[in-house]
């Protein structure tokens, strides 16, 4: 590799872990002279972190490659990546069906991308898609400086509840949580930078039991740990699965003021033969009962969650329980999505429901999720929440941050800067934002 500075263009799809994985990629790549550009065209390099959850987000990957193809023309040296679950799922499918890619990396090597990288520009095209036994982000290089409040540190990765639709216990592998030492060693290293709130990731972030200096520990006494660090003002964890919300972690949510009052807790749907037919293991009345003991726990807590329109055999009936369970709750933020059979998951093989059915359903769904959405964020005004500011607002004088509930929040004063923590009055309440005053300026 020449010591010319190169650039590097990384394009993310998906899930936050994704979006710490990419961060991840550019510091391990960073490391050997690439810095990032927004722009294709200036790359030396082009990665795509994929996501392969719904057949949607993985058939992007192609057509995007596909677009790619007149860069590469123009820049005959320029280096094309896959990275992340597709790549980990068909990594040499893709590379039979697009000569165009230069290497494959799975989502559990991306500390090889480096000499991946090297062997590329030898005119190999190198694909890693094996499982290591090291944890791999030990592998990776020290994070350096960010200069952003805010920052993701995955604590646990993979999947063991083989949920009927669900490639990532394919893609990402068995559930695999970090040693706690380390993560508190990352923790600090992070807020000795800056950073004053940390979202602790995982496919199945509650289901973590890390190793501790005395045996496992679960993600109650990991976030009680974590909020021990000065400095750190802010915890958040996600994704999160039912079965998993221990005691001492919901007792954490009343206990620990640095745990934010937000939990994105999917049930993907109301109905107990769908859940049964997902291998969910819970019903909808478990995940009622478990809603009111974490709000029993923090009252003002925001749900969360996510929902499949169109699951296989899923009738009228049971479209309407979910619509039922989505009154029950009143949740402050959902996702819905239509289902889709995922290659290879025990779903895939059944009959459907029409689509023009599952298009009915998934829209009923997202008018309702909407309505509670915006209620959800209507009761702020006239409230005062911490907000934490990230970076400058379109209008002159306004700083945009995230609230303890995670709604975005635009302020214009004296003094606000990124990190810069305060207690904010609500005024505003708009399509998807809200706006407030400094409280007591
Ligand atoms: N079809 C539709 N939605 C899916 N999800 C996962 N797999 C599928 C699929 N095959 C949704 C689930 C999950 C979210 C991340 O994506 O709701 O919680
Ligand atoms: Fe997929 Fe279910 Fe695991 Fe979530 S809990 S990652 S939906 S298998």
């Amino acid at each position: 590799m020449s010591d010319a500075p190169k650039k590097l263009h990384i394009k993310t799809y998906g899930c936050q872990m994704n979006v710490y994985d990419s961060e991840r990629m550019a510091e391990a790549m960073g490391a050997k002279g690439y810095t990032l550009t927004d722009d294709p065209a200036e790359a030396d390099m082009v990665l795509l972190n994929t996501c392969h959850i719904r057949e949607k987000a993985a058939e992007k990957v192609y057509s995007d490659l596909g677009r790619l193809r007149p860069f590469k023309e123009a820049k005959p040296d320029l280096k094309i990546g896959v990275a992340g679950c597709v790549a980990q799922a068909e990594g040499t499918e893709i590379m039979r069906r697009m000569p165009l890619v230069d290497l494959v990396v799975g989502s559990q090597n991306y500390h090889r991308l480096p000499e991946m990288a090297e062997a590329a520009a030898r005119g190999e095209r190198p694909v890693d898609t094996e499982f290591p036994a090291e944890d791999k982000f030990d592998l990776l290089p020290e994070r350096p400086v960010q200069g952003r409040p805010s920052a993701f540190l995955t604590v646990q990765e993979g999947c063991d509840k083989f949920c009927a639709f669900c490639v990532v216990p394919y893609t990402r592998g068995a559930e695999i949580s970090r040693p706690v030492s380390r993560i508190l060693a990352e923790a600090r290293k992070l807020v000795d930078k800056g950073v004053r709130e940390i979202t602790l990731l995982g496919q199945n972030v509650n289901g973590y039991h890390g190793a501790g200096e005395d045996g496992d520990w679960g993600l109650g006494r990991l976030v009680r740990e974590l909020a021990r660090i000065d400095g750190l003002e802010r915890i958040r964890y996600t994704t999160s699965h039912p079965n998993d919300m221990a005691d001492d972690l919901i007792a954490a949510h009343g206990a620990e003021p640095k745990l934010m009052p937000y939990l994105h807790l999917p049930v993907q749907s109301g109905s107990d033969r769908v859940l049964k037919a997902m291998n969910r293991k819970h019903t909808a009345e478990d995940y009622l009962r478990l809603i009111e003991r974490i709000r029993a726990a923090r009252p003002d807590i925001l749900l969360s969650s996510d929902f499949i329109a169109g699951f296989p055999g899923e009738t009228d009936q049971d479209h309407r329980d979910t619509i039922a369970l989505i009154e029950a709750v009143g949740f402050g933020m959902a996702y819905s999505f239509k289902y889709s059979p995922r290659p290879g998951t025990p779903a895939a093989g059944r009959e459907g429901v029409p689509a023009e059915v599952a298009d009915a359903r998934l829209h009923e769904l997202q008018a309702l999720i909407t309505r509670q959405q915006r209620a959800a964020q209507d009761s702020m005004v006239g409230r005062e929440v911490g907000v934490l500011f990230e970076k400058p607002g379109r209008l002159p004088g306004q700083w945009v941050g995230k609230s303890d509930y995670l709604h975005a929040v635009h302020v214009a004063a004296e003094g606000l800067a990124p990190g810069v923590l305060a207690r904010v009055r609500i005024t505003e309440s708009g399509p998807n934002s809200l706006g407030g005053a400094l409280a007591g300026g």
